[in-house]
């Protein structure tokens, strides 16, 4: 295995495996029995202390930290490393009962309160101040504890806040614009405000988007997505550069949670050693295991490939959904070996043992009310050891497609005021990587900045927001021979969200025309009801780009309605690729079926063949990751003799019961079985 960089080495090579442990939560004699349960189920990463602020300083400047101290030393002596946290995502009472101008603001102006979590507002300075003092502090304390290994800074940014329309917030976002602008000229040209009299004449004239009349602008409120995404990245850049300087041999982290509209994770995730990520998959779904797959993929992805941490998944229901159903019998071992397929060398669970007061009392724990008996517990222990006795690995997933996903627009698709407001990015995506999966092709996710030229395929889906620099990217892309699926809405604005300058000649995608060879003359979006029907007995619903062809030709054509006889997707040959453009929402069959002919023009297919719906992951080392979420067993004819990393057994074909795994190395693989 490639060694990990040098801050990461603390953590050592073995799989991690453990939780949020919350020893507050219960008397001290449960704590012995905690760490020998611990050990018992192979853990040997916990975080700690997460929600741990009002225990560490109970008063304004008093600290106590006699209680951390027993529980890390107990866990050092039972050998179980720490992911110390520093515990700033929940503030005390008395410094909110001091600064309720810390607290956030809704939209409408209403105050939250104390009581919940997350009562913080990023931008107030007091809640800087405080949680700067208290990182401080327990970085002096606990660097060179010997268990204490990594760094878990606050808890999940924006779970609940990512955005307060409070006044001093409001300050805040004048001062960022300030920043970005220098003067109001510049920001009333960027802004457009001359639309509906909204020039502004005085920094102080500019509010936050909070509720008003009718529509916001579309800029100020793009910029206000930005501001606030920037003011929790300040947050973690504080309390890293506080670590980094008391502690620079400990890596740091911070737990996102999930692919997230809210949060720019991909720049926040530059300023941290290590990616983590909490995953939670709706055991109600049939294809629980994609929507955590999709999760991993994106994790991954945030830097461009590295190892990351499963940081939080549940180890069976939560209870935050309307309706929590429990996870079916081995669905979370499935998973966690999905997790780690995709390259995560840490699972983690939300949390040790399972509260017995508070709000998430009926959230699952990895030891849970029934105890040892339960199975749960039965299924965490398994698991533990299985996992122990894993060699170690490369988490170097082969992956063959690439998925664009750039957080500007994002925030730009998803608007009011816009040609449809039901488009979703994430459903889009989903749609698509479904349509991979099903063929066992793996995805990383991209910018459209990012060097495409390793991925013989690339997909973009709805991307209305981007940049001239974005759109030479894609169209160099394609002239060196790549494939790429342009999405309807796309390319059609600016840095600013305004519409792209070369419209006027005849075209809503001016700087990609000539890479897709077509004109988008108009959009129609549809109703919801409508569904669409196209040659090849295609269906498709939600837009309808009207274009005009150029160098493309059709590969779809739309039948009846009032679009009869457009082409709804084309191909261009362009330099040495091809470019596709999608004018209408593909019904799943139907982007099967799209996807089914790109894999084959791109010559892309499984690492091995499986039964539909088994899953198989590919290493660049040659392991082979083989999952079965179905119902039924299967049997699976393996290339060559391989060695089975769980049964230490060497085998050419393998009977793969339901919610079964195999890991699996070429026998020609140094790394030796170690059960
Ligand atoms: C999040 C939080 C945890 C816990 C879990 C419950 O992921 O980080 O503290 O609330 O949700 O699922």
């Amino acid at each position: 295995m490639t060694q990990p960089p040098p801050i990461l080495q603390t953590l050592g090579t073995q799989m991690l495996f453990g939780g949020d442990y919350n020893p507050e939560q219960w008397s001290e004699d449960r704590w012995q029995e905690d760490v020998l349960h611990m050990k018992e189920a192979g853990v040997n990463l916990v975080s700690v202390a997460i929600f741990g602020w009002a225990k560490l300083e109970p008063r304004d400047g008093q600290y106590e930290f006699d209680w951390l101290d027993r529980v890390l030393n107990l866990l050092h002596e039972h050998d179980i490393m720490v992911n110390l946290a520093t515990g700033t995502a929940s503030p005390p009472a008395w410094l909110v009962k001091q600064h309720p101008e810390m607290l956030p603001m809704t939209r409408d102006g209403v105050r939250l309160g104390f009581g919940s979590r997350q009562h913080y507002s990023p931008a107030s300075p007091i809640y800087r101040e405080k949680a700067a003092k208290l990182v401080r502090k327990l970085a002096e304390r606990y660097g060179k504890h010997p268990a204490v290994k990594m760094w878990h800074i606050n808890n999940e940014y924006g779970c609940h806040i990512s955005e307060c329309f409070s006044p001093e917030t409001t300050a805040a976002f004048r001062n960022w614009l300030k920043n970005r602008y220098t003067t109001l000229e510049e920001l009333n040209r960027v802004w457009g405000t001359a639309f509906w009299s909204q020039a502004y004449y005085n920094w102080d004239e500019i509010e936050a988007p909070k509720a008003m009349p009718g529509f916001y602008n579309p800029t100020h409120y793009l910029d206000w997505r930005r501001f606030s995404s920037t003011m929790m990245q300040e947050c973690l850049q504080m309390e890293i550069d506080i670590l980094r300087e008391v502690t620079p041999h400990l890596p740091v982290n911070t737990n996102f949670l999930s692919v997230a509209k809210n949060l720019d994770q991909r720049a926040l995730a530059q300023l941290e050693d290590i990616v983590s990520m909490d995953i939670y998959p709706d055991p109600e779904r049939k294809d629980a295991h994609l929507e955590a797959a999709l999760q991993a993929d994106w994790t991954r992805s945030l830097r461009d490939g590295q190892p990351w941490i499963l940081m939080e998944q549940a180890p069976n229901q939560v209870q935050w959904r309307g309706v929590n159903r429990i996870k079916k019998a081995g669905q979370m071992r499935l998973i966690s070996y999905s997790m780690i397929a995709r390259g995560a060398r840490g699972i983690l669970y939300f949390q040790w043992r399972q509260s017995v007061s508070g709000s998430e009392k009926y959230h699952s724990g990895m030891l849970p009310h029934t105890g040892t008996c339960s199975r749960t517990w039965q299924e965490i222990r398994q698991l533990g050891q299985e996992l122990k006795n894993l060699p170690e690995l490369s988490y170097a997933p082969q992956t063959q497609v690439a998925i664009v996903l750039d957080w500007d627009s994002w925030q730009a698709l998803e608007q009011e005021s816009h040609p449809h407001t039901g488009l979703s990015l994430i459903g889009q995506i989903a749609s698509f990587y479904q349509a991979l999966s099903r063929r066992n092709i793996r995805v990383d996710f991209v910018t459209s900045e990012h060097d495409l030229s390793l991925y013989p395929l690339v997909f973009l889906p709805s991307t209305p927001l981007l940049t001239k620099a974005s759109c030479q990217n894609l169209k160099k892309y394609v002239e060196d021979g790549g494939t790429l699926v342009h999405s309807y809405f796309s390319g059609i604005t600016n840095e600013h969200d305004h519409i792209h300058t070369g419209t006027e000649q005849g075209s809503y995608n001016p700087h990609l025309n000539e890479v897709l060879g077509i004109k988008i003359l108009e959009f129609d979006p549809q109703a919801p009801s409508t569904v669409l029907h196209l040659d090849h007995g295609w269906k498709a619903s939600d837009w309808v780009d009207v274009l005009r062809l150029n160098t493309a030709t059709p590969v779809a054509t739309l039948q009846g309605g009032d679009h009869a006889g457009q082409p709804a997707l084309t191909c261009n040959l362009y330099g040495k690729g091809h470019a596709y453009h999608l004018g209408v929402q593909l019904d799943q069959n139907s982007m099967q079926e799209f996807t089914d002919q790109l894999l084959s023009q791109c010559g892309l297919s499984a690492p091995l063949d499986v039964p539909e719906g088994v899953e198989v992951i590919g290493w660049k080392d040659g392991t082979l990751f083989i999952l079965n979420p179905t119902s039924e067993t299967h049997t699976i004819a393996l290339p060559e003799s391989m060695t089975s990393l769980l049964s230490g057994q060497a085998t050419t074909s393998l009977l793969l019961p339901p919610m079964d795994v195999a890991v699996l190395q070429p026998q020609t693989q140094p790394s030796p079985v170690l059960l």
